[in-house]
């Protein structure tokens, strides 16, 4: 089975090189693998919460696409789009706003912070606080619940947003699914074994630290001016060095092979001098991002190719996008009167007479699906799943398919069915 994993970038800054050990390139990795299906998004509402510069919007929101395709993100491969060009999104912002306990977003770490920060300073607890930001976590959450996105990989700082975008599908799935898991429960995923990168001073290269290696921004140039800026210890050429006490070094591991890292640290204890060991790091850096550097270029040199794998991307998106929230607009009770049911309406009652599938959890905590006739029969019974997704999975294959899918269909036949009763109904069902 794929696992759908879908990451979004908040379009605000640049990226740096910090971005791309920690962030962009083992995300573009993962996207790799066979068994995934990737979406990544620029989250340029998000952005929205944070900057009120429309040309810094503008900038960033290029920047970063250019960043990723440079980097290596295939859109062929996986689905990429800006957040707003996809309007079913802010639509499913209000339907989940209005399941959305206000208590707990009165929770929400980000809020919080604003918050404590201005009781700090005597100030309104809500002061400069924007409905945006209180609301940040729904908007998230239907970022993820609008693709039914199983594994979100994020930074822990991100881990609350996942548990409440869980929330909020479970409280949606009670109160309008009638036992279906209209949505998939996401779950977030921490990379354990992606270092954060340290920046020029030792401490988590961030903007806010004004400690950053840039990616692309400055040429070889800027990147070979941040590295000589790399504090060390005073120690002189000869003189034997710590490998274990530089962040030099640990900037130097996230671009050499173990190989190469080995030869580095030896040197260093032989008494390599900063200077040279930073020029060895300048190198090894550009080795790797010097042809990205180049496609980069010529990217952001050519718009309209963003624009266009972006409208392609927004096409994809809005294919899944657009037939699920007519379906969740209906689960709601946002439907066409046209189909409302007429008593007197011979067409109608047919229609409530047609088999039906029906999925729901046991006291054993497990998830099951059963097929019942017009009059009540079971024609098939599921056997015990542990994820609701899985079984919901093999209804919408037994719909699809029929009775093609019933060879490997984890189900039984109800008692004193036959095999053709049960093709028959499935067949029925297609037509619908
Ligand atoms: N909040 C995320 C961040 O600041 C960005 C983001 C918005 C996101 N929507 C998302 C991440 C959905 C993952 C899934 O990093």
């Amino acid at each position: 089975m794929t696992t759908r994993v879908l990451t979004g970038v908040t379009t605000t800054g640049t990226p740096h090189l910090g971005n791309y050990v920690g962030a962009i390139r083992p995300a573009i990795e993962a996207s790799r693998k066979a068994d995934v299906d990737a979406f990544f998004f620029l989250a340029d509402y998000h952005a929205l919460i944070k900057c009120d510069d429309p040309a810094r919007i503008e900038r960033s929101r290029i920047e970063i696409a250019a960043t990723w395709l440079a980097a290596g993100l295939d859109p062929e491969r996986v689905t990429f789009y800006r957040q707003s060009d996809v309007p079913e999104i802010t639509e499913l912002n209000w339907l989940l706003t209005c399941v959305t306990a206000k208590g707990q977003m009165n929770r929400a770490h980000a809020y919080k912070a604003s918050t404590d920060i201005n009781e700090a300073a005597g100030e309104d607890p809500d002061h400069g606080v924007t409905m945006g930001l209180f609301c940040y976590p729904i908007l998230m959450a239907a970022d993820i619940l609008m693709f039914n996105a199983h594994k979100i990989p994020v930074g822990r700082d991100q881990i609350q947003h996942i548990e409440m975008a869980r929330d909020v599908a479970a409280r949606f799935n009670h109160t309008f699914g009638q036992g279906r898991e209209l949505f998939v429960l996401p779950e977030a995923h921490i990379e354990e074994h992606v270092a954060t990168l340290p920046g020029l001073d030792g401490r988590k290269m961030s903007k806010s630290y004004d400690n950053t290696i840039p990616l692309f921004e400055g040429g070889a140039k800027a990147i070979k001016d941040a590295i000589a800026r790399i504090v060390t210890d005073s120690k002189l050429p000869g003189e034997p060095k710590d490998p274990d006490n530089s962040h030099l070094v640990t900037i130097y591991e996230a671009f050499a092979s173990a190989g190469e890292v080995a030869a580095f640290r030896a040197a260093l204890m032989a008494g390599l001098g900063w200077g040279e060991a930073k020029q060895q790091l300048v190198q090894l850096i550009e080795r790797e991002i010097a042809p990205m550097r180049a496609r980069y270029e010529a990217l952001m040199a050519n718009p309209e190719q963003i624009e266009e794998l972006l409208q392609i991307g927004a096409q994809k998106a809005r294919a899944i996008a657009t037939p699920f929230l007519t379906e969740l607009r209906h689960a709601v009770g946002l439907r066409r009167f046209n189909a409302i049911a007429k008593p007197a309406d011979h067409a109608e009652k047919a229609k409530a007479a047609l088999p039906l599938f029906k999925q729901y959890r046991e006291a054993d905590g497990r998830f099951y699906f059963k097929l019942t006739s017009h009059d009540g029969r079971v024609l098939l019974q599921s056997a015990a799943f542990d994820a609701g997704r899985d079984a919901g999975q093999w209804v919408g294959k037994l719909k699809k398919e029929g009775a093609a899918a019933l060879n490997d269909a984890p189900v039984s036949l109800g008692d004193g069915i036959a095999h053709a009763d049960v093709a028959a109904a499935l067949a029925l069902l297609a037509a619908e």
